[in-house]
């Protein structure tokens, strides 16, 4: 298939792309590197640099059989810090990338969604049917996008299969291919920061949550299982129809767990301090990938958590790019 990867400069974005690639597909990156690296793009994508808003239009008048849409705002502290860049980089240039899909009839659409969609769970795991009530800018933009690729999906004319994909705690790497943010928040790479001694001690948000450990409870997915679930998705998003499906393996580590899967993995004692909780953090966010199990024919098979680890640790010491 001839394809446009939105973001494709990012983490999940190249990941996606490079299996797109061994996959056979035709792949053209847009991305505006505010936040993705040149480099990060695999060779063989043809790359454009550009605002996905005011280029899709463009781009697209060539004629695709799909788009994956991965570029995003994605932190959720900035997102409450700084909404309008939330409203604005996500919902907006959501909606412009629409209807460049509309007016150039490009059949399918495969949409980076988010567990933040849910905010905090009445039950664990969580279904797609579960209520959507987002604790954070992040996660309602994200959903505000749900709700119009739903609308466009089920237009008149039935003319684009979407699936929104709603992803977990993403870690590891695809080899030379991995998590290499500017401003970097999330645990496994913070972790893995420390054993590679450019980070002192790894801060654990709070030790008094309702879980086993006292510690936050996170499902953790090889971002290769989840490229895997978007190949599947292009092939089986349904005409006229908006497909949501979780992705996550269905099992939960707390924060004390990740860490001792990083010590086992790294060799480094790696210092961590209990610090205060981070505001919006959900205690347990575990997901039901029934859905996708279903409908798309997806399993997780990278789903054990020292691998997961062992990845993004080789990526660490001598990744490249992303
Ligand atoms: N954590 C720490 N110390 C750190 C960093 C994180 O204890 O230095 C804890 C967090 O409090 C949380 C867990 O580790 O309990 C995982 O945190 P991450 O920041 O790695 O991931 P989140 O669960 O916060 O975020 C993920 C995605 C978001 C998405 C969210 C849905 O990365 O994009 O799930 O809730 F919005």
């Amino acid at each position: 298939m001839k394809l446009l990867v939105t973001g494709g400069a990012g983490y999940v974005g190249s990941v996606c792309t490079a299996h797109l690639l061994d996959g056979g597909h035709d792949v053209t990156v847009l991305d505006d590197l505010t936040t993705g690296h040149r480099d990060a793009v695999p060779a063989g994508a043809s790359f454009v640099e550009g605002d996905v808003a005011a280029a899709a239009a463009d781009v697209l008048a060539e004629g695709f059989d799909g788009v994956l849409h991965f570029a995003a705002r994605s932190l959720v502290g900035e997102s409450v810090v700084d909404p309008a860049k939330y409203w604005h980089g996500n919902v907006v240039t959501s909606i412009a990338l629409l209807d460049a899909i509309r007016a150039h009839r490009v059949p399918r659409l495969v949409f980076s969604s988010t567990a933040a969609t849910y905010g905090e769970p009445e039950s664990t795991p969580i279904t797609e049917d579960s209520p959507t009530r987002p604790t954070n800018p992040y996660g309602a933009t994200k959903l505000a996008i749900d709700h119009a690729i739903t609308s466009y999906a089920v237009a008149s004319d039935r003319a684009l299969g979407a699936v929104s994909l709603r992803y977990f705690n993403v870690a590891g790497a695809h080899g030379d291919v991995g998590e290499r943010h500017a401003t970097e928040t999330h645990l496994i790479p913070l972790v893995l920061q420390v054993a590679a001694g450019t980070r002192e001690q790894v801060s654990i948000y709070g030790d008094d949550w309702p879980t086993p450990d006292g510690t936050c409870v996170r499902d953790y997915i090889h971002v290769d299982d989840l490229a895997d679930a978007h190949l599947r998705a292009l092939d089986h998003a349904p005409p006229g129809e908006h497909l949501i499906c979780n992705l996550g393996n269905g099992t939960g580590f707390s924060v004390l767990e990740v860490i001792e899967a990083c010590r086992r993995v790294t060799g480094h004692p790696i210092p961590a301090a209990v610090a205060p909780r981070r505001a919006g953090d959900p205690a347990v966010l575990v997901a039901s990938a029934a859905r996708a199990h279903e409908r798309l024919g997806w399993s997780p098979a990278r789903g054990d958590l020292d691998g997961i680890v062992a990845d993004a640790w080789a990526f660490a010491r001598g990744g490249v790019s992303a």
